[in-house]
Formats: structure tokens, sequence, C-alpha cells
């Protein structure tokens, strides 16, 4: 299942090259790297989104297929921009970016120019994420190790640890997308491995809702039910908001902010003036180490 999800990685990346083509003003994130990472087939399909009538189809099918996914996607990476940044400036040393896809902060963000990253994802990603970084930039640039891994079968310090990350330097950790895919021992050696990182170290994290997972409500949202749960079976892990807290402590983190998307449109799209569906099915967290 962790290899089909493995595909996801292209998803968000995409909504954020097609984006590129809105007008600045009207645009949530700015990313110009985006398209050039994203792989041959799905930069063919991007690519058509210059045109202004196949970009607003684009973003008409897909928030009446999935409403709120488009938001979501470029809400929680512009979230995380801003917390990336001022945390590098604050406290965090290094990032760790878990279950990276196609992300592309470490390269276009100055304030993460200097900053060690490690970019952790399943061996399919990484490898195309590294051809296509050659491509681009020439190399992988020297600050960012890139590395395989699958969080549910393998030992995420033991691999990060072999690839240079020392485990006792303040972290900004990203887990962005990804816990819904993870077996419960995929959470587990997360979790656990999260619950070394030195206090002060931060994290994002997004998590679907429990109830959606368990088939009890659907957020107006059948179709993904059906397609990650039903169909694809790679949608494995929920949480309920209010066990988020308990959960946190129980690896000795804290909730810093814990937002659904109707706040984060509040931030990130209403000042473009565009009128976007919000997500209910997932929700973003904030923490710090204990
Ligand atoms: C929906 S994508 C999110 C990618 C990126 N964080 C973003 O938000 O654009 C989910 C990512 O999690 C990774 N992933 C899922 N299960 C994994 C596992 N067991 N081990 C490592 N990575 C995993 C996938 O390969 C994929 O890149």
């Amino acid at each position: 299942m962790a290899q089909k999800a493995a595909d996801t990685g292209v998803g968000p990346a995409a909504i954020v090259a097609i984006e590129q083509h809105f007008p600045e003003g009207a645009r949530i994130i700015n990313d110009d790297l985006a398209f050039q990472m994203l792989p041959f087939g799905v930069r063919a399909y991007v690519w058509l989104s210059r045109f202004s009538w196949a970009r607003d189809w684009m973003v008409r099918a897909g928030e009446k297929k999935a409403p709120g996914v488009w938001a979501m996607a470029l809400c929680r990476k512009r979230y995380i921009d801003d917390k990336v940044v001022e945390a590098v400036v604050e406290q965090a040393e290094t990032v760790v970016n878990l279950g990276a896809g196609f992300d592309t902060q470490a390269y276009r963000l100055p304030a993460l120019a200097e900053v060690p990253v490690w970019e952790v994802d399943q061996p399919d990603n990484i490898d195309a994420k590294r051809l296509r970084l050659r491509k681009v930039l020439g190399e992988v640039p020297a600050h960012v190790t890139l590395v395989s891994v699958n969080f549910d079968s393998e030992d995420l310090g033991a691999v990060l640890a072999s690839q240079g990350y020392a485990l006792d330097v303040k972290t900004f950790f990203i887990l962005e997308g990804v816990t819904q895919y993870l077996t419960e021992a995929g959470i587990q050696e997360t979790f656990d491995f999260l619950a070394k990182a030195p206090a002060g170290s931060r994290l994002v994290f997004t998590y679907v809702r429990k109830d959606f997972m368990d088939g009890k409500v659907f957020y107006g949202h059948e179709f993904l039910y059906k397609k990650m749960l039903l169909k694809d079976k790679i949608w494995l892990f929920g949480m309920d908001p209010e066990d988020v807290a308990d959960f946190l402590g129980g690896y000795a983190w804290r909730v810093l902010e814990h937002l659904g998307y109707e706040e984060l449109a509040e931030v990130y799209v209403k000042p473009t003036g565009r009128k976007l569906e919000s997500l209910a099915l997932e929700r973003v967290v904030y923490a710090e180490k204990l």
C-alpha cells in the first residue's frame, strides 16, 4: 500500500504548479520551481493550465470532484512556508521533511538556503526527485539530503542518522499530507522518532479525521472515501481532533496551533478575492517539543 501511496506525491505539487498561472495577486502561493519538479506526463497536463479556460476548468473539475482539496494543498503549503521561515530564524537549526513528495521549499525559500534539510520519502519519489533536481538545478543542492525510507517498515531514526542527521539538533519537522497513509506501525515508528527530538523542535503535521476514516461522517466527500479507503485502500489512519493534544503529549510534544482550513482560508485565500471550498475532513497541527 505504501508503494501506491507514493503516487500521491505528485497531486499537491501539480496544484501548486497550476496555481502559478493565476495573476500574482490572485495566487495563493508563489513557487516557480513546482512545474519543473513534476514528472514529464504531469508537466504536459499542467502545461495546458497557461490557458485560462483550461486552468479554470481544472479548478472547477477539482472542486466538483473533491471540494476543498484545491485550497487545502495551497493553504497548508503557505502555512508551512510561514512557520518554517519563522522557526529557522528563532529555533530550528535543521529541517526534516517526512513524506516530502515533490515539495520545493528547500530550494526556493531564501531562509533555507544555508539550512541543512533532509527530504524523506519512498524510493520511487526520491529517485524521481533526484532526477528532476539534477535536470533543473544541475545537482541536488549541497544543503539538501534526499533519503529513501518506508516509515511503515524501517527505522527512521537509524536511516536518517546514517545520512548525517544529528538527533540532538533542534529541528523543524514537516509531516504534510502523510499520516493518513501510514499503518499503526508507521505512525508509531514516526512518532517514536519524533519523541527523541530535542526540546524546542517544531512540527507541522496534518491528519484526516477519524470519523471520516471510520465511514461515520463524510463531510461531503463520499468520492474520496470510496477512492482512498474502499478502492485504493491507501488511507489507513485518522485521529479525533479532541485526542490530538493527548496523543502528542504521549510523545512529549505540545500543541501550539490546531487549525481547520476555514481558518487558513481567512489568511491565505480571502486576500486573493477567490472563492474556494474548504476541506473539513483534514486538519493542521503546529507543535513544540517539550
Ligand atoms: C499526499 S503525498 C504528500 C506529499 C507532500 N508532503 C505534500 O504535501 O505535497 C504523501 C506522501 O507521503 C509519502 N508516504 C506515504 N506513505 C509512506 C511511507 N510508508 N513511508 C514513506 N513515505 C510515505 C508518499 O510517498 C507521498 O510522497
